[in-house]
């Protein structure tokens, strides 16, 4: 069934503009919840928007895969990427891939983001969280919350995991802008398939040398852990190994920002809820959980049926793709109560901001920690809060949030 609410979900100014993205999806939710899009330059898909929908597909991954259309892009870039790809240049990235490989490459980089590793790590997370709350002080009274802040926290946390030199961190969080921010004229490189390639082989050019350089002398970190990989005692392709990189060096980083500055304007927006958390700091574990589903950074994810199948009784023929509405699913008023309030105590909290099955954010609890980490060292020493201009939103499908959150203030 066509509906020209589900348009929104193929037009990149609905990102930026949440009052109309939220009523459509809302409709859809309640008349619509399998609606189908055809709308240039996309090639068509289902957008699912019930969160009980989005997780029975993601739980199906043998038969909803990733391959070959693993996020929205247009059907220029589409086919762009998969010459690419095919003569051994383009990006095949965990999301891109599907098990048994799936599985296999994923392995290899799991255990720097288990419980156990970022235990060793929250000294560090910590120490980085009071530096930058400390750069608030002394910036303000006034500053650009995301571009003096909230870019540049998990930025750092992620590029001394991986064990690049700081120096490297401007050029990896301006890759990474042109990548997520591809529809945003203010991030994109440019418009064209090329321009977008360029950004891609920008990637790929640092990360082969840093394979080479970590494949001679290893030393220890994430990105030696990736360089020195092996499947079924292989070592990891060329293409895999860059791409890891940059799955690793742009997720873990540009989500983490619009949820952190999503989760401030939330508060400023909320000040009872503010005030709640100030006097119960215990909160912060079901707070920052909330910040997460309320600003669900990553839009959606895509699957395409390995068979004949039906969504809610809906008919989808083996090679047609679904669209995850994440952003719709954590509004899903049948999961949540008032899922249009932002209560920081919301306990359980099943939110899909983190994906569902075995593509579950690899990095959760490393976004979680550093969230934490920086909201309990601002909220103790934070006096006065309130906007200093508007917020803006970038326009992507794909990952997305705050562009700007300018804030004035006081600070201890
Ligand atoms: C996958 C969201 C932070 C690394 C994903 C997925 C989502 C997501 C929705 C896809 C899940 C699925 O398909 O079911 C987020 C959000 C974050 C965040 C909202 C911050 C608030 C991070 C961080 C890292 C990271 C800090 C650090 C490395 C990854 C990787 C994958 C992934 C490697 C691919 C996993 C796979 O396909 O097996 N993330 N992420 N993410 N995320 Fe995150």
């Amino acid at each position: 069934m066509t509906d020209e609410a589900a348009n929104v979900f193929a037009d990149p100014t609905a990102y930026a503009d949440e009052p109309r993205l939220h009523a459509a999806m809302a409709h859809l939710r309640a008349h619509n919840p399998v609606a189908y899009v055809d709308k240039a330059p996309y090639r068509p898909f289902y957008a699912i928007t019930k969160h009980a929908d989005i997780m029975d597909i993601e739980r199906d991954h043998n038969l909803w895969l990733s391959e070959p259309r693993p996020v929205l892009v247009t059907a220029v870039a589409d086919d762009f990427a998969k010459s690419q790809l095919d003569s051994g240049a383009g990006l095949r990235t965990l999301i891109h891939m599907d098990d048994p490989h799936h599985k296999k490459v994923r392995t290899i980089g799991q255990d720097w983001f288990r419980p156990k590793a970022l235990r060793d790590l929250q000294i560090q997370v910590d120490a980085l969280a009071k530096r930058y709350v400390d750069k608030m002080a002394e910036i303000g009274p006034e500053c650009d919350f995301v571009e003096d802040i909230a870019v540049h926290f998990p930025l750092y946390v992620i590029m001394s995991l991986l064990g690049l030199p700081e120096e490297d961190f401007p050029r990896m969080h301006q890759l990474t802008q042109e990548m997520f921010g591809a529809d945003d004229k203010e991030y994109q490189r440019g418009t064209t398939v090329e321009e977008r390639m360029a950004t891609l082989l920008d990637f790929f050019d640092y990360f082969s040398k840093l394979t080479a350089s970590r494949r001679a002398n290893p030393t220890g970190d994430l990105a030696s852990a990736i360089a020195n990989g092996r499947i079924d005692g292989e070592p990891l392709s060329d293409v895999d190994t860059a791409s890891y990189y940059v799955i690793v060096a742009s997720a873990g980083h540009d989500t983490t920002k619009d949820a952190i500055s999503g989760g401030l304007r939330a508060l400023i927006e909320n000040p009872g809820e503010l005030d709640r958390l100030r006097h119960e700091p215990d909160l912060i574990g079901t707070a920052v959980e909330e910040m997460i589903r309320w600003t669900t950074p990553v839009k959606e994810f895509m699957r395409t049926a390995a068979a004949d199948t039906t969504v809610r009784g809906v008919p989808i023929a083996a090679g047609e793709s679904v669209y995850l509405a994440y952003t719709s699913g954590n509004r899903d008023e049948e999961i949540f109560d008032d899922p249009f309030t932002f209560d920081v105590g919301r306990f359980p909290n099943k939110h899909l901001a983190f994906g569902y099955g075995v593509h579950f954010c690899l990095g959760a609890a490393l976004a979680r920690m550093e969230m934490r980490s920086l909201f309990s060292e601002l909220i103790p020493r934070l006096g006065s809060i309130e906007f200093a201009g508007e917020p803006e939103l970038a326009a992507t499908v794909f990952v997305g949030g705050l562009k700007h959150l300018p804030i004035r203030y006081s600070l201890r």
